[in-house]
């Protein structure tokens, strides 16, 4: 199926997310530019290229990380602000980086509320809301976590990532970023990842993948979008093209005929 302008029509729905022509110069280096993308509700959508392809820094203008030089963000249809992480937080975007940023030293309930702790009416800190809540998100994410009282050093990376997930889940992301969420898990580990993934996903949470495994994006994502060179080569519905052909896409930016062109697709 050839996914041309007809396609895109037929999606009527308001993007949760659209990012269109965005671009950002480090020294001279175009590191994103002209990049446009979209993320719908419930939508995974994978980002994926080479080392310094531009998918983290684009992905950190979205949260608000780095200023942008040129181009617009929308938010359920609307321009959005995005000056800061603060800005970004504030359109319920949470980003999960790699490291995860977790307090290594306390446990899952303590990550979950840190430096927004609740507190008593007397202002010390409500450890019995904060676990029962921790409890609570947790349980629908990953109902085999038990390890509540433990500090989370002392989890495994999928358990880790869970309380990431949780983190900012619990304070109303819509938007999630996960940037290379199973670089450093097992199989099974990677497997409940992808669990979460579905749950969020039911949620009508909206997530861009960024990841460096084409099979996983593969498994996770409806869409994905492949940059080369700071440039979109395209963008395509994970049903309408092969693996093959999104290896093209992220080596060659060869565009095959189920994707949606970008302005780094390769004039052949
Ligand atoms: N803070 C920065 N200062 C200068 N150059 C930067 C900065 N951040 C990124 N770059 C450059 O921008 C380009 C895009 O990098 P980016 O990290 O976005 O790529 P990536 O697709 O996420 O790669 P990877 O798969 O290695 O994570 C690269 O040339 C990189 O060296
Ligand atoms: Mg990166």
């Amino acid at each position: 199926m050839n996914a041309t302008a007809e396609n895109i029509q037929t999606e009527t729905r308001t993007p949760l997310v659209e990012m269109r022509d965005i671009s950002i110069a480090f020294g001279g280096i175009k590191a994103v530019d002209h990049a446009s993308v979209s993320l719908y509700p419930g939508e995974v959508v994978g980002l994926l290229g080479h080392n310094g392809a531009g998918k983290s820094t684009l992905i950190k203008i979205l949260s608000g990380a780095y200023p942008r030089d040129g181009g617009s963000i929308m938010i359920n249809g609307e321009e959005a602000n995005i000056n800061n992480p603060r800005d970004a937080k504030s359109y319920g975007i949470e980003t999960i980086y790699q490291t995860l940023a977790l307090a290594d030293n306390v446990d899952a309930a303590a990550n979950l509320f840190l430096g927004r702790e609740l507190l008593t009416p007397w202002g010390t800190l409500d450890d019995a809301a904060m676990e029962a809540a921790a409890r609570k998100v947790m349980g629908r994410l990953n109902p085999n976590f038990r390890r509540f009282k433990e500090p989370v050093k002392a989890l495994s990376g999928g358990q880790r990532q869970s309380v990431a997930i949780a983190r900012a889940i619990l304070f109303n992301a819509r938007i999630l970023i996960m940037d290379e969420p199973t670089a450093a898990l097992g199989p099974q580990e990677t497997a409940q990842v992808g669990e979460l993934i579905k749950e969020l996903k039911k949620d009508g949470i909206g997530i861009f993948l960024i990841s460096h495994d084409i099979h996983d994006v593969f498994d996770l994502a409806d869409r994905v979008t492949v940059m080369k060179n700071g440039q979109v080569v395209g963008s395509a519905r994970t049903t309408d093209v092969t693996k093959d052909e999104v290896l093209g896409m992220i080596i060659l930016g060869k565009c095959p005929p189920g994707a949606v062109p970008g302005p780094g697709a390769a004039r052949l």
